[in-house]
């Protein structure tokens, strides 16, 4: 259970805002990262510990791309093919993604690696082809660049490296005074 594992860190996050409710988002990136997404488990454990139906977690969680209703691959590459993206490539971008790795849209990879999904506009416009994966933003994509980034999630997986991964950011922003 989160309360228990990151007792003092949800000590922190909860410190930072003016109610509890508005610890919300944090709180579910940290039960996503410990169930691997927001199963019923999840919204019921951060409904727990900031005192609110489980239904309010569930519409955050539908309501905001980066929680997830099913299960994910360790790493949601989220490609933005919003409008502006899309005149720069993206829904080209999103089908060489999609061939490369062998899945559709929605798609995890069978290693369990690799999820993609699209998203609406995440507010680099200009920086197009991009993607956000695991909350970092990937910039000015081409296959050449994502062949990199593949190569370099692989090899952080290989060797548990924790460069892409949520908790620690959380984490560090539950610690900050
Ligand atoms: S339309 Fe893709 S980041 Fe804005």
């Amino acid at each position: 259970m989160i309360a228990e594992k990151y007792a003092k860190e949800i000590e922190g996050i909860l410190a930072r805002f003016p109610s509890k409710k508005s610890a919300a988002l944090p709180l579910m990136h940290l039960a996503q990262h410990e169930y691997g997404y927001m199963s019923p488990e999840a919204m019921r454990e951060v409904a727990e510990i900031l005192d609110l139906d489980p239904t309010h977690i569930l519409s955050l969680s539908g309501f905001y791309s980066l929680y997830y209703e099913e299960p994910v691959g360790k790493y949601v590459l989220e490609i933005c093919n919003d409008l502006a993206c899309a005149l720069r490539g993206a829904d080209e971008f999103v089908e060489m993604a999609t061939d490369k790795l062998g899945i559709p849209v929605d798609g995890t990879t069978e290693d369990g690696l690799f999820t993609i999904k699209t998203v609406m506009c995440l507010g680099a416009c200009d920086r197009a082809p991009m993607l956000q994966c695991n909350l970092k933003f990937e910039e000015h994509l081409d296959e050449a660049k994502f062949d990199l980034l593949l190569e370099r999630l692989r090899s952080e997986a290989n060797t548990g490296s924790s460069d892409t991964a949520v908790p620690t950011k959380i984490l560090s922003y539950a610690a900050k005074k």
